[in-house]
């Protein structure tokens, strides 16, 4: 076993006092209404959590349960519940319609898909949220531009084209083919669906992360029902950080309950939150570059905007990884113990069970389980974010060829 390969860097973190203003959006009236609007959508159903008793057994800890967005709308990943929530209140302003009682059948009547006529969603993707918005176009029969940085894998490109989407591979990184978009945005008048945020671009983002609630609105659900009302660890994997910014705040506002400490996973390669926690100095730290990573949905280096202080109010680890932990985690969930359901996990989403179990058992030395409090009464809820989006990799990392 190679530990240097498998190194996980950790930041520890006071959480600030989250602010209230900010974390308003997320709360569990705001989350509601964007499950119900979810719920309204063709092929939603709630996504499985799984729980691993025989895992959490050799890893030492109380449970694990893995929340497994990969059925999600069919699409292999969670990214189309904060596209599809952004796309419908974009177009509710635009036409009129109530958001309060949004529902997809109102967003979708002739006379809605009238008055779009011309609109073209725009946006930039390292896969999974352009599939989302080229799906969600799809459903409003708008067209849709979808902007991919260089290196993309083949089978990510296809699975939007075969959406409709048009699909421009950039010989930009990430965050430079972000800005393409946007430029590209004004220049067709289309609408930008980004799912990260900047000074002066804030409320398509903010939709986009409401919508990411309905994954915390499910599974507290579906923990509770486990007879486990409160996970002592909520693991969250952050490219842009609006995934981890809006379920760590959505978590945090829910009335009753003792909120879960987090931990905020990123690549080496991208890792912004960690570098901007480890300066502590008021700033937010971009990481530039290719971003060269195998877990291609985290694979940003700029952090959102918007994301940030709602993670500086609920963190108390930043993990900066090789990513040979997102390997370790995609072979853990591939190959179950006992009676543990089999979960296929992508590169982004594995990431969560690579720390785990490198903290628990592969020698990353009982330092970091000690860090992150892993013990007999830890109760940790992690995220697979995605299936096999690339499965020639999948493979690769999993069989080994
Ligand atoms: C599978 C997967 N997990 C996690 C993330 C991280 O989301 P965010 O960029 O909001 O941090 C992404 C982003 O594309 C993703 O595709």
């Amino acid at each position: 076993m190679n530990l240097p390969q498998r190194e996980i860097l950790v930041q520890p973190w006071q959480p600030e006092a989250l602010d209230a203003a900010q974390s308003a959006p997320y709360a569990p009236g705001e989350a509601q209404r964007v499950l119900r609007f979810h719920r309204s959508m063709p092929g939603y159903a709630p996504t499985p959590l799984h729980s691993l008793p025989a895992l959490a057994a050799l890893l030492g800890v109380r449970a694990i349960y893995v929340k497994d967005e990969s059925p999600r709308f069919g699409l292999n990943a969670f990214k189309a519940l904060g596209g599809s929530w952004a796309a419908a209140r974009w177009v509710a302003e635009r036409v009129g319609l109530d958001d309060e009682h949004l529902n997809f059948a109102a967003l979708t009547s002739p006379n809605v898909r009238e008055r779009l006529q011309g609109l073209t969603l725009v946006t930039t993707t390292d896969g999974n949220h352009g599939r989302g918005i080229a799906w969600v176009a799809r459903q409003l029969g708008l067209p849709a531009i979808v902007y991919m940085p260089k290196g993309t894998a083949q089978e990510r490109v296809d699975n939007i084209r075969a959406l409709g989407a048009t699909v421009e591979v950039s010989d930009l990184n990430y965050d430079d083919t972000v800005r393409l978009a946007a430029r590209t945005a004004r220049e067709v008048g289309g609408a930008l669906m980004q799912d990260t945020a900047w000074p002066g671009y804030e409320q398509v983002p903010r939709w986009i992360m409401q919508g990411y609630t309905t994954i915390a609105s499910e599974a507290r659900e579906q923990v509770t029902a486990l007879g486990d009302a409160a996970p002592t660890h909520l693991f969250l994997q952050a490219g842009a950080g609006s995934f981890a910014g809006a379920l760590a705040a959505c978590w945090a506002t829910w009335p009753g309950q003792p909120v879960p400490r987090i931990a905020v996973l990123e690549p080496h390669a991208a890792n912004c939150f960690y570098a901007t926690a480890r300066a502590a100095d008021g700033h937010l730290h971009a990481v530039g570059g290719d971003l060269r990573t195998i877990m291609a949905g985290l694979s940003v280096g700029e952090p959102s905007t918007l994301a940030w202080p709602l993670l500086a109010g609920t963190a108390s680890w930043f993990l900066s990884c090789a990513d040979e932990v997102a390997a370790l985690g995609m072979r853990v969930l591939a190959s179950p113990l006992g009676q543990d359901p089999r979960i296929i996990a992508g590169e982004s989403g594995a990431v969560g069970a690579g720390v785990l179990a490198a903290a628990c058992l592969c020698g990353q030395g009982n330092a970091l389980r000690e860090i992150l409090g892993l013990d007999e009464h830890a109760s940790v809820l992690l995220i697979n974010t995605e299936g096999d989006t690339d499965r020639e990799n999948w493979r690769k990392v999993v069989w080994g060829c």
